[in-house]
């Protein structure tokens, strides 16, 4: 069965020669050299089928969503609202507490701003970890500083892993709250996020996670992890930038007040005050990304065709094989060894070589990798690094792209005599 356009697996395994025909984009030549794009923890590529989903809903039904009665107007609402089912049905969720918003950043700045104005209390604790993005760390601190809250944190093993030994007492009170990342961005830990929500919840702590790693990379279903908010972007899952979802029990979201104001989200307006519109669009001042959203539907469509598990597994393959290709090329790899608990974003050095440096002659043989903090610098001081190179795999990267990975390291080594 192929669905919006997609290739089907071959019994288990990804037929990733077929499915890259799927991305316009990679088959570009960089610097020369075929593109190898291994920067899809930044942001993925696109398949065909997304980009017409979003040129398809502009060519034909583009209209404001919400506010008028004609035709294309309610086409629009109609696709608007198909999408967000679609979305929530991706990460098996109830899709009354889905919200749209632009991205896991503003998903997480959401929670932290308005979570903390009514549902936490000067002194109150919120327990963070040392391998959060920026995104789930400084709408925190600024949270706290507002609203007289603390910050504790979770550390991280030798191996990369969290550092779970105080974890019984860091959830203690005042703990209220544990925001935490499924999967880093940096080391690729995979955090078991279901066994954090069941430490977390014997106590009375809820969990709002950072799924910005995790969605586009394995089934993920919020009802078994028992989450209560969940963020994730869609420009890295096959969708298009500028569209992401903040999931929240819908019992949290009625007791959460709006993050923006403005139209689409109230009910009556008086000149003084103002009441709000009924769980999500409460959450949803303004005109969304309408396209956005029937892109990141489409993406959807299109990921969960090719197989969860399929890509999944594909990518702990691409793993094993980065991880060795990196120890055989002498680089310092960062993070978990075991591919069970590890996914698709590779961190390394290579000798005391400036990443931005050795992303430079990556690039010139036509490499895309990501090189500098990756918005992580307390767990960059933590590795007692300014930054690292990275590496980062979907389900369109090919294990030849790996190996010409370990030539380039190589190459690097003998430009910089490391
Ligand atoms: N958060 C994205 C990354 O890790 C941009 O690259």
């Amino acid at each position: 069965m192929t669905v919006g356009g997609a290739v089907p697996a071959t019994e288990d395994r990804l037929d990733v020669e077929r499915l890259r025909a799927d991305f316009p984009i990679l088959s570009r030549q960089v610097n020369g050299r075929p593109l190898a794009y291994l920067d899809s923890a930044a942001t993925s590529q696109k398949p065909t089928a997304v980009l017409d989903a979003i040129v398809e809903y502009y060519r034909t039904s583009n209209a404001n969503v919400h506010r008028s009665v004609h035709r294309l107007a309610a086409e629009a609402t109609d696709a608007f609202e198909r999408s967000r089912e679609r979305v929530a049905a991706f990460v098996d969720c109830d899709p009354r507490g889905l919200v749209f918003v632009r991205n896991t950043t503003e998903a997480l700045n959401l929670v932290a701003s308005s979570y903390a104005r009514q549902l936490l209390e000067p002194g109150d604790r919120v327990l963070l970890t040392l391998m959060e993005h920026h995104s789930n760390l400084v709408p925190w601190q600024l949270a706290a500083e507002r609203a007289g809250l603390r910050l504790a944190f979770l550390g991280v093993t030798e191996e990369g892993l969290l550092d779970l030994s105080r974890l019984d007492e860091l959830l203690a009170p005042p703990t209220r709250l544990l925001a935490v990342t499924h999967q880093s961005n940096v080391l690729g830990t995979i955090n078991d996020l279901a066994a954090l929500v069941r430490e977390a919840h014997r106590r009375g702590v809820l969990v709002c996670a950072d799924g910005a790693q995790a969605v586009p990379h394995m089934p993920v279903s919020l009802r078994e992890l028992g989450v209560d908010l969940y963020a994730f972007s869609g420009h890295k899952m096959g969708g298009p930038m500028g569209v992401g979802a903040l999931w929240a029990r819908p019992e949290l979201l009625e007791r959460m007040p709006p993050f923006l104001g403005g139209g689409e989200m109230i009910a009556r307006v008086e000149l003084e005050s103002s009441t709000w519109a009924e769980i999500p669009h409460k959450f949803e001042a303004g005109t969304p990304d309408v396209a956005s959203a029937v892109g990141l539907a489409a993406a959807c469509d299109y990921l969960d065709a090719v197989g969860r598990e399929r890509i999944h597994a594909h990518e702990r393959g691409l793993v094993r094989h980065l991880l060795d290709v990196l120890d055989e090329a002498g680089a310092t790899v960062y993070g978990p060894r075991d591919v069970a608990v590890h996914g698709g974003a590779v961190s390394f050095n290579v000798g005391d070589v400036h990443p931005h440096d050795a992303g430079t002659v990556l690039d010139r043989m036509g490499i895309a990798v990501r090189a500098g903090h990756h918005c992580c610098q307390p767990l960059m001081r933590h590795l007692g690094v300014p930054a690292t190179t990275r590496a980062s795999v979907y389900l369109y990267t090919t294990h030849e792209e790996i190996d010409r990975l370990g030539e380039a390291v190589t190459e690097v080594r003998r430009i910089f005599r490391v």
